[in-house]
């Protein structure tokens, strides 16, 4: 008899500690009782953290429960991580891909299991299985980054040539595509006319995109560039799509003996990353671009609700993100320029960065 109890209390125990958590161990005293599948890339990258961190507070407030989770851009990880919120019956998934190819099956079971998908920066290819997309203008980042050199080295009216070398992102990020296909709208044209020279000659995305936005294959490019085409020359502008690239470009320049106040190069970025910007302020990286996760991140919370809800989601663009099975109505937010002169205004004013931390 004794034993009995002993057996029943303990699976009373197990019950009771059960109730409030989705079969899969999150944690869902949600108001709405629902759990969200929010599958990032990787931590390796100061946006993704930021990204993740907004993403869950802005759905924990409007009453859901959160699993998010980091595949620290193992491909296979970000696969079974996604499979696993299935299993567990999340209710809607949000999912910034690491290869946008790799999660058609993954993704086709969530659809059979009525699982709304939402890209979340990064576009899901190949795959009907996807409904809405939050993003930024990846074209126009590009296009940002374009004329920020165009204007800067004033291209339009000079008589000077400049020596360039041209970086692309991860070639299974659709992202990368679309912004550096921005910066030779912008660019092209002036080497074709010659202003802008390229001694290496490397223009092509195959031949200038970095894996994985791998600074250290930045850093192995650079080197090499350096070392086979300007030997007895100086580079001018360097066009990087992600502050991780210019800190691998950055290294290389230093270790060739280029110094800031004598002779470093112009050189872009991507995302107001917080070494960014303090590299902006010491002078060895001229600009970056502001994609504000906040905002984002509350976008895409709005569409997980309206989803939920059975609402149609805010969209402003149902034209650019064509996966190959569908064009994915999007919702694009605006990336800004910042540079020495508005860092203060558009980071610190805007409380995305205290000025201590910048300062640091
Ligand atoms: C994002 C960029 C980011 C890059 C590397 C891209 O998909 O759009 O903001 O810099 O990934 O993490």
């Amino acid at each position: 008899m004794k034993k009995f109890f002993a057996i029943f209390f303990l699976l009373s125990v197990i019950l009771v500690s059960g109730c409030g958590e989705n079969s899969g161990g999150v944690k869902n005293s949600a108001a709405t009782g629902k759990v969200v599948g929010v599958a990032m890339p990787t931590q390796t990258a100061q946006r993704w953290i930021q990204d993740g961190d907004h993403i869950k507070s802005q759905l924990e407030s409007k009453g859901y429960a959160v699993d998010l989770k980091y595949a620290e851009d193992d491909i296979k990880k970000q696969i079974e991580q996604i499979d696993t919120m299935i299993e567990e019956g999340v209710s809607c998934l949000v999912v910034a891909s690491i290869d946008s190819t790799a999660l058609v099956d993954v993704l086709a079971k969530a659809k059979e299991k009525n699982i709304s998908v939402i890209a979340y920066d990064r576009l899901l290819m190949d795959t009907d299985s996807v409904s809405y997309y939050a993003t930024f203008d990846n074209k126009g980042v590009g296009i940002l980054i374009g004329r920020y050199v165009e204007d800067t080295l004033d291209l339009r009216h000079t008589n000077k040539t400049f020596n360039a070398e041209f970086f692309a992102g991860s070639p299974d990020d659709n992202n990368a595509h679309f912004l550096n296909e921005g910066v030779f709208e912008v660019l092209q044209p002036y080497i074709d006319s010659g202003k802008l020279k390229v001694p290496s000659g490397e223009t092509d995305f195959n031949t200038i995109c970095v894996l994985r936005w791998s600074t250290s294959t930045a850093k192995a490019r650079m080197e090499r560039l350096l070392q086979n085409y300007y030997a007895d020359k100086k580079i001018d502008v360097i066009v990087s799509p992600y502050d991780g690239i210019s800190y691998g470009i950055d290294e290389a320049l230093k270790k060739a003996g280029y110094k800031v106040s004598k002779d470093f190069p112009l050189i872009t970025g991507q995302d107001a990353d917080l070494q960014g910007v303090k590299n902006i302020l010491s002078g060895e990286q001229s600009m970056t671009i502001f994609k504000d996760t906040r905002v984002l991140a509350e976008k895409c919370a709005t569409m997980v609700e309206a989803v939920l809800e059975g609402k149609v989601p805010e969209i402003n663009d149902t034209i650019s993100y064509d996966n190959h099975k569908m064009v994915v109505p999007s919702y694009l937010c605006q990336p800004v320029v910042i540079d020495k002169n508005n860092i203060d205004k558009e980071l610190v004013e805007s409380g995305y960065y205290t000025k201590s931390e910048i300062n640091k």
